[in-house]
Order: structure tokens, then sequence, then C-alpha cells
């Protein structure tokens, strides 16, 4: 298994190109689903969350090409062969459910297993299942799967989310597009992903008002066409690289990133003494003048403070100087980064969903093992400030939501490497 050597102390300097988002790109795909016509997503992350929903797109019968080295991908459902979506692999991707609303509309009928659990908690997917039966779906809970049916059609609705929700706004938002009449999304999520998305719907056909407010409206048509989409910037992509600057004391511009995707992450960082500047290249990042200092983060839906970039920023508050208070609203049991933050010397209490952090001057390497996703590359990031060497362990959970991280560092001076264990 691949582990990541990093030898820290080097402030790093130059360019880092921002991918397009992975959680984009995963809402974007199963929208093939919802038309006869081809789509086609340009400025794609090649990750390995987007060749599991390859596989599954796949193994409903899409036909899924990739272009350009994995930057582009042609999607089609001309013929689609199952309404099946197995918990082989749905089970390695929460992500998965997502093909219930589009498979649902367009079909009539569709069966997805039930994701289960993950590193970061329950996270059940009430909320979705509750709006497709709002639209009229009739669901049944058995096996593992749900097994839902529209037999005549899914029917346009009011459904009011009792809490935000990206990834329920998002499978009823391609569900309304074929209902008949009118739905309207209240406490939609507001993300720039659900804006992402619901573009790429209009280029396709779907009547669509309203996104990137707490209240969505869709008017039903009775069929989508194809469209060519470019992708958003991955703005977690985006805070986690605008963090290395920060962390080491460098002086680094993400290519492509924009300020209006992580405003709330933007105040925070200039609240604890980083300056961070929008150019026409994209996202310039360095110190104001020395140390970062403590801040509190309570993390939020968008526009709020992004919980994806919690672990990360928590990894450059351990070097502040002062108590910082980090707080997490969305999900439970996301601390799991603090104990090998710890093993690095940082000095954080965690009681229920906040972390104290207490800065230290240094940072030192320790052996570390990645727990999720965004947990692995914040252990990377506090080795790049570390003293002496750092190994990430377990980085396949780096690999879902980062492309090519070793060189991407590695070009703006970090020492970083990914050796073979084995
Ligand atoms: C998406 C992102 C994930 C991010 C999260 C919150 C993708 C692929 N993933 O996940 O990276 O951390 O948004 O910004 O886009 N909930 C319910 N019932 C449901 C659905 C969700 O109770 O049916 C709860 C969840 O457990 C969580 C909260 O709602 O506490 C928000 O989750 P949600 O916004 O749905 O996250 P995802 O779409 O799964």
């Amino acid at each position: 298994m691949d582990k990541i050597v990093i030898r820290g102390g080097v402030p790093l300097k130059g360019d880092i190109p921002i991918a397009g988002a992975k959680n984009a790109c995963l809402a974007l795909m199963p929208a093939t689903l919802l038309t006869d016509a081809p789509l086609t997503l340009m400025n794609a992350p090649r990750l390995s969350d987007i060749r599991t929903m390859t596989t599954l797109l796949q193994s409903l019968g899409a036909e899924v090409s990739t272009l350009h080295r994995g930057k582009v991908l042609a999607l089609s459902s001309h013929d689609l062969t199952s309404e099946r979506a197995e918990y082989d692999i749905v089970r390695k991707m929460r992500a998965s459910i997502l093909v219930l609303g589009p498979l649902l509309a367009r079909t009539g009928r569709a069966e997805v297993s039930l994701p289960g659990g993950c590193a970061i908690g329950a996270r059940p997917v009430d909320l979705h299942l509750k709006a497709l039966e709002a639209m009229g779906a009739e669901l049944d809970l058995r096996d593992g799967y749900v097994h839902a049916k529209a037999p005549g059609g899914l029917k346009g609705a009011v459904v009011e989310f009792p809490h935000v929700s990206v990834g329920a706004t998002e499978n009823a938002l391609m569900a309304a597009t074929l209902a008949k009449g009118t739905t309207v999304l209240k406490r939609a999520a507001r993300e720039p992903e659900i804006v992402d998305l619901a573009r790429c719907l209009r280029a396709m056909g779907a009547q669509v008002e309203g996104e990137g407010t707490d209240t969505i409206t869709v008017q039903g048509v009775s069929a989508l066409g194809g469209a060519t989409h470019r992708v958003v910037t991955d703005r977690i992509e985006l805070g986690t690289y605008m963090l290395a600057p920060a962390i080491t004391g460098g002086d680094v511009t993400c290519l492509g990133g924009r300020l209006d995707l992580v405003p709330a992450f933007a105040e925070k960082l200039d609240a604890a003494g980083v300056s961070v500047e929008e150019t026409d290249r994209g996202v310039r990042v360095s110190r104001k003048n020395g140390g970062i200092g403590a801040v509190d983060v309570a993390t939020e839906p968008f526009p709020g403070f992004p919980t994806d970039l919690q672990a990360q920023m928590m990894a450059l508050l351990c070097t502040a100087d002062g108590v910082s208070h980090l707080e997490e609203t969305i999900f439970e049991n996301r601390f799991m980064h603090a104990p090998e933050l710890i093993r690095m010397g940082a000095r954080i209490d965690v009681a229920g969903g906040t972390a104290t952090v207490t800065g230290v001057e240094r940072l030192k390497g320790a052996p570390v093992m990645a727990t999720d996703l965004r947990a692995s590359v914040s252990l990377i990031l506090a080795g790049l400030a570390a003293e002496g060497e750092t190994v990430v362990s377990r980085v396949y959970h780096l690999d879902r939501g980062y492309e090519k991280v070793e060189s991407k560092l590695g070009a703006c001076g970090a020492r970083i490497e990914r050796v073979d264990d084995e």
C-alpha cells in the first residue's frame, strides 16, 4: 500500500492548478440517466471516486468514455440495461445514491443499495427518500435496497427539507426535471455544486430557477436533451491548497481559484493573519507578517465555513498563537484527524462537537494514518509545516479526492514523495 513521505519545513512558493470539483462531477455524471442524448463534461477531475461513479453508470448500461487524459467525460444513457445499483459499488461511495432520482424519473423504476455508514458518521439518506416520496414515488426498503417505483411518472410537489442536505437537494432536483408539473424545493442547499448541476440541467433543456438560493423551482418537462458542460472549480481542493502557503509561510497562487467559492473560509484565513487576494490568475495566498493567529470556526452549509475544510483548518490552527475553537455542526464524529495531529505534537481537546486547539510553536514529524479523505490531506498539510519526517499511510483515501498531490505540492518546493510500502 502506498505511503506519502514528507520532509517538512519548506515555505511553498509557486502556482498550483485547481481541478474541477469532485463533488460537482459526482452529481453531474448521473444526470446522463435523465436523457437518451449525449452529455459531455469538461474539466473533470481524475480521481478514484469518479472512476467508481463511471463503473456504477456502466453497470446500468450507460456508456462512459474518457477523453483528453480523463479530463473530458463523454456519457450516453441511450440504452439503459438495468435499474439496479448493486451494493458492491454503492458501499464504496455514498454519492452512488445520486443515481436514484434520475433513474426513477427516466424509467419509473430504480433499485439502489442503501449506502450504509461511513467513517464520519451515520449519514442517512432519509431526506433523499422523503423528497422522492413527496413526488409520488412508492418506496420499499428491503434486503438492504431501496426499491422505488413511479408507475405513472413522478409528479411535481412542494418539498421542504427539515435541514440542508446537498445530496438530497441534488437527487430531488434531478428527479423534478422530468416530473409532471412544478416542484418547489425549500431549504435547498446553496452550494456551488448545486448551482453547477442546475446550470447543466438547464443546458439539457430543464426549466430550473433559484439555484444558489434556498428555494429552487423546477417546471417539469417531458424529455431532456444533451449538453456540453464545464465542471466548476473544486472549492475544497482550492481551500486545501490555500492552506499550504499559510501553514508553511510561503506564497502560492491557486490557479483558476475564485474567492466567491470559499467566502467564509477566506474570511477566517484573513482573520488568522493570512493575506488572500484574488488576481486574474486565481487566488494568491501568503502570510501577512509573521505568524498565524487563533480564530474560532463553526462549520455551516454554504456560504458558511465548509465541513470539508475543517480538518485542514485544524492543521493550520495547531501552529497558531493562542487558543482556537473548531465546532463541527454538520457531521458527528468528524475529528478523527485530531489524535493523529496530536501524534505530531499538536495540543487538541475534543469535547462533543467542539475541538479546542492550543497552538504550539512547531509540529513534529511522525508516522500517521489517514482515516478519511479530508483528514488525510490535513495530515499532509501538517507534515509540510512539521520539523522532520512525516509518513502518512492509508493514502487511498487521498486518491478519492485529490489528483497529483505530490506533484502539485512538489512543484512549489515541497519535499514530498509517494512510496510503495510493499
Ligand atoms: C456532500 C459532500 C460532502 C460534504 C457534505 C456537506 C458530495 C459527494 N459530498 O455530502 O463532501 O461533506 O455534502 O457539505 O457532494 N443527512 C440526513 N439525511 C439525509 C441526508 C443527509 O440526515 O437524507 C444529514 C447528514 O448526515 C449530515 C447533513 O445532513 O449530517 C448534511 O449532509 P449532506 O449535505 O446530505 O451531505 P452529502 O450530500 O452526503
